[in-house]
């Protein structure tokens, strides 16, 4: 073997190991060309067919250029989304110690490789429950943002097919997909893979698809960070919470969250005159996304009456459509 291919087989095996996705292209793309340069044109074209998917590509920033995420069997529809993430941290109204422990995790994810090198199991999987409309699905994204990561949502009760070996196959192809490249795959509504069917003997089957799904994901040795969102805790099984590294819970914010989310929210339009506690108070035990409707709704009535600015009319016109639905 000639010692330039000794290298380049070096570069790709130290690529593999610390998971470096872009190391591991440059290696491929170095004897691709080389290839190229000695004339195997059926090698190379082989070769870069097998680096790039054969799949068209997604682009999601400026910086970072990713395969299409994977379809269903028959090709229909695409199993996941991927997504620029735009949402921060800063962004959301969470309480400290959740803050504090989304922070902590961002923080291990860049030291992967050092807990790699230190023996140190990383927590890869963790599962976000707590009620609809309190920011499980912006964490999940403002955590990819300040990663710098693509964001794959995958909505599980889209990949949930009536057959339910189809159901796995659509998973594993998720997580093969997750080990391509390092995203920030976020499993929301959960719960629907263990969702029962009026059908006892269904429900054994759907329940074996929740231990298979937790078994890839026991398995995966990928660069993706995983998470996995449920509304309904209720409904999984006691057994399965332990198979998670780590449960994060959202719970519905106290009036004081309430109140500095109305103001986050008002930051950056002209307002006046706004008893922001009053609404606060009139929110009490309703999501995150409420506060965040009213605000929305009370500068849509403003904009209607052709006011730039929103006074405190326009949130008390806004309230009853707010407070009045369910949540
Ligand atoms: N903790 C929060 N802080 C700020 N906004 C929030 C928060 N939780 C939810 N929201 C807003 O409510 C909407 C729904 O939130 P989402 O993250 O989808 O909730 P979940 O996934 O828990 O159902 C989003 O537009 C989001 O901006
Ligand atoms: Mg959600």
């Amino acid at each position: 073997m000639s010692p330039m291919a000794g290298r380049q087989l070096k570069e790709i095996f130290r690529a593999f190991q610390t998971r470096d996705e872009l190391a591991f292209r440059r290696a491929a793309m170095e004897i691709i060309e080389e290839e190229q340069a000695k004339h195997h044109n059926a090698l190379a074209r082989d070769l870069h067919k097998l680096l790039v998917g054969g799949t068209p590509q997604v682009d999601v920033g400026a910086t970072i250029v990713v395969p299409a995420p994977p379809k269903d069997r028959e090709g229909e529809w695409d199993l996941g989304e991927v997504r620029e993430p735009e949402r921060l941290l800063d962004d959301l109204v969470l309480d400290k110690r959740l803050m504090t422990v989304l922070d902590t995790m961002i923080e291990e994810v860049r030291q992967w490789s050092a807990l790699d090198s230190a023996g140190i199991p990383r927590r890869q999987r963790l599962l976000l429950q707590g009620p609809p409309g309190c920011g499980k699905t912006s964490a999940a994204e403002a955590v990819a943002a300040e990663l710098g990561r693509p964001f794959l949502l995958v909505r599980l009760d889209a990949v949930v097919s009536s057959y339910l070996g189809e159901t796995a196959s659509n998973l594993r192809r998720i997580l093969e997909y997750a080990s391509q490249a390092p995203f920030v795959v976020l499993f929301d509504e959960f719960d629907s893979l263990g969702r029962s069917r009026d059908d006892a003997s269904e429900h054994g089957e759907m329940k074996r698809v929740v231990t298979a799904f937790l078994q890839m994901t026991d398995n995966y040795r990928g660069p993706s960070l995983l998470l996995s969102a449920t509304n309904h805790p209720g409904l999984l099984d006691e057994a399965l919470w332990r198979r998670f590294d780590e449960v994060l819970t959202f719970a519905t914010p106290t009036v004081h969250q309430i109140r500095q989310l109305l103001r986050l929210r008002l930051k950056r339009v002209p307002h006046s005159g706004i008893a922001i506690d009053t609404y606060a108070s009139a929110l009490k035990g309703l999501p995150h996304a409420a506060a965040e409707k009213l605000v929305l709704d009370a500068r849509r009535h403003a904009l209607l009456r052709g006011s730039p600015s929103v006074a405190d009319d326009d949130m008390r016109s806004a309230l009853p459509g707010v407070t009045g639905r369910p949540w």
